[in-house]
C-alpha cells in the first residue's frame, strides 16, 4: 500500500469510528451529535466507499428539519449524551412550535451545503437506481430549507440572508465578529448559569474565550425568547450579519438545486429568480474595493466589516466574482502564501487580531480548503488550487486528522499534531475526496 492509499484507509477508519448507525459525529466527546454542515462534507466522504451511509447521513440530518423549513445546526440524536454544552435541554426547542418533538435540535442553522453535496453524489452514482429515489426524497426538503432562508432571513428582500448568531456562520470566534460582539452590553448575572464542556476535551488556548461564550449564550437567549424564528429577532438582536460564506454557499447550493429540480421535471423559475438577485446583491453590497475582497455586512451598524477573511474566497466556488475580482482574490491568497503561511489561513495573517492557534482566528480548516480548492478550479487557477489541496494533505500527513491546523510555516516545524479535536470526521472526508479527485 502506498502513502496515498494508507492515508485514505486511515480516513475511512475515522469515519467508521465516528459513525453512529445513521449519522456521523464530528468527534467523540467534543462534538457527540450531528452537525449541519459537517454532515454534508461527511456525506461526500462516505459517497466514495459506502454511498448508502452518505444517504443515511443526509436523511438523519433532515429528520431534524423544522416545520418552517429550517435545518438546525445540531441534531441531538441522543438525549443521554452529556459531554457537550449547550445540550438540547439548554436550547429548550421543545417549547417552539416549529421544532420536531424528536429528535431534539438546536434553534439556529448553519451553511446550507447539502444541495451541492447531493448533486455531487448524484453525478458520481447516477447509474445506481437508489440514488434517484434518494434525490426525489431529499429534493423537496432541501428546497424548503432554501425557502426558509429567503423567507425568514431576508426581511429587506435583497437576496442576501442574515444570521443572528456567530455559530450560524460556522466560524464562531473569527476576529471579524469582534466589533459587533464587543459592542454588546449585558449583565452577566442575568445570563442563565452554564458550564462549558469544550475546554475539558481540548486546550483552552485553542478555543473561544470565556467572554465569547457569554456572548454566545446571550445571543442564544435572544433567539430563545422568540422561539428562534420570530421576526422580532431581526430588530432586537445586537448581532445581525449578512455573511459572505452563508450567502455564497446558498448561491452555490441554489445552482445545484436548480439543476436537480429540472432533472426531476420541476419548473425552477422561483429559485432562478432568487439566485440571480442574490448574486447581484452579493457583488454590489459585499465587495470592498479598498481591501480587494468580499466582506460581511453588519446590518446593525449598516456598514461592511472591513476585514480580509476566509469566507470571502468561497464566492469563487459559487461563481460570483467577475474575472477581475476573482483575480484579486487569487492574488491576495497568493500573497499570504508568500508571507510564509500554508494555505488557507482562516483570517488575514497581516492583521493584529490574527492568532494562528485559536480556532477561527487564523488556523487552517480542512473543509475551507476543500471549498477554496473547488472555487479556484472553477476559475481556472489550477496552480493555486493544487497548492491549497497539497498544503492540507501535507498537514494531515504530518500532524494527523485534526480539526484545524497551524498556518505559520515556521511554527509548524516544531509541531507534531494539529489543533482542536483529533480523528475528525470532516478532515477525513475532505482528504478522501481531495485525494480521489484528479486536480
Ligand atoms: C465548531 C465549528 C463549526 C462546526 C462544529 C462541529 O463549532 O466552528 O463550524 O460545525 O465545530 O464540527
Amino acid at each position: 500500500m502506498d502513502d496515498q492509499q494508507r492515508l485514505i484507509e486511515e480516513a475511512k477508519i475515522i469515519l467508521e469510528q465516528n459513525w453512529q448507525d445513521g449519522f456521523t459525529i464530528p468527534r467523540a466527546e467534543l462534538y457527540p451529535f450531528q452537525w449541519n454542515w459537517d454532515s454534508g462534507f461527511v456525506a461526500l466522504g462516505w459517497s466514495h466507499f459506502k454511498v448508502e451511509n452518505a444517504l443515511r447521513e443526509l436523511n438523519s440530518l433532515f429528520s431534524g428539519q423544522w416545520l418552517n423549513g429550517m435545518i438546525p445546526h445540531i441534531v441531538f440524536h441522543s438525549e443521554n449524551e452529556t459531554t457537550y454544552f449547550p445540550n438540547h435541554d439548554f436550547w429548550k426547542t421543545d417549547q417552539c412550535q416549529s421544532a420536531p418533538d424528536s429528535p431534539k435540535t438546536s434553534g439556529i442553522s448553519q451553511p446550507p451545503v447539502h444541495a451541492f453535496i447531493l448533486e455531487r453524489i448524484y453525478v458520481k452514482h447516477q447509474d445506481n437506481p437508489e440514488i434517484l429515489d434518494a434525490i426525489q426524497e431529499l429534493f423537496p426538503k432541501i428546497l424548503r430549507a432554501h425557502r426558509w432562508w429567503y423567507q425568514h432571513r431576508d426581511p429587506l428582500n435583497e437576496g442576501l440572508v442574515y444570521i443572528y448568531h456567530p455559530w450560524e456562520s460556522g466560524r464562531d470566534n473569527s476576529p471579524m465578529w469582534d466589533e459587533a460582539l464587543g459592542n454588546i452590553v449585558f449583565d452577566r448575572d442575568q445570563l442563565p448559569t452554564y458550564e462549558r464542556k469544550d475546554t475539558a476535551h481540548t486546550e483552552a488556548d485553542m478555543r473561544p474565550t470565556k467572554r465569547d461564550y457569554d456572548v454566545y449564550v446571550y445571543l442564544l437567549e435572544v433567539g430563545k425568547k422568540y422561539q428562534y424564528e420570530g421576526p422580532e429577532i431581526f430588530h432586537v438582536s445586537p448581532y445581525v450579519i449578512q455573511d459572505t460564506l452563508i450567502n455564497a454557499i446558498l448561491i452555490k447550493s441554489n445552482e445545484s438545486l436548480i439543476r436537480i429540480g429540472k432533472l426531476l421535471g420541476y419548473s425552477m423559475s422561483d429559485l432562478e429568480k432568487w439566485n440571480r438577485k442574490s448574486k447581484v446583491s452579493f457583488e454590489e453590497k459585499l465587495w470592498n474595493e479598498e481591501l480587494g475582497v468580499y466582506t460581511c455586512y453588519n446590518l446593525r451598524t449598516n456598514r461592511q466589516i472591513a476585514c480580509r477573511e476566509i469566507g470571502a474566497f468561497t464566492a469563487l466556488f459559487a461563481g460570483i466574482p467577475s474575472i477581475d475580482r476573482a483575480q484579486k482574490l487569487m492574488t491576495l491568497l497568493h500573497s499570504w502564501q508568500e508571507k510564509g503561511f500554508s494555505l488557507c489561513p482562516s483570517f488575514d495573517p497581516g492583521h493584529g487580531s490574527f492568532d494562528s492557534k485559536r480556532y477561527w482566528r487564523g488556523p487552517i480548516w480542512p473543509q475551507m480548503n476543500w471549498l477554496i480548492n473547488q472555487g479556484l478550479l472553477r476559475y481556472g487557477f489550477d496552480d493555486l488550487a493544487t497548492a491549497v489541496k497539497q498544503d492540507l494533505i501535507r498537514l494531515v500527513k504530518q500532524m494527523g486528522f485534526y480539526e484545524y491546523f497551524e498556518a505559520n510555516l515556521i511554527t509548524q516545524k516544531g509541531l507534531d499534531r494539529g489543533y482542536g479535536g483529533s480523528h475528525f470526521s470532516w478532515t477525513a472526508s475532505t482528504i478522501i475526496d481531495l485525494m480521489k479527485s484528479e486536480k
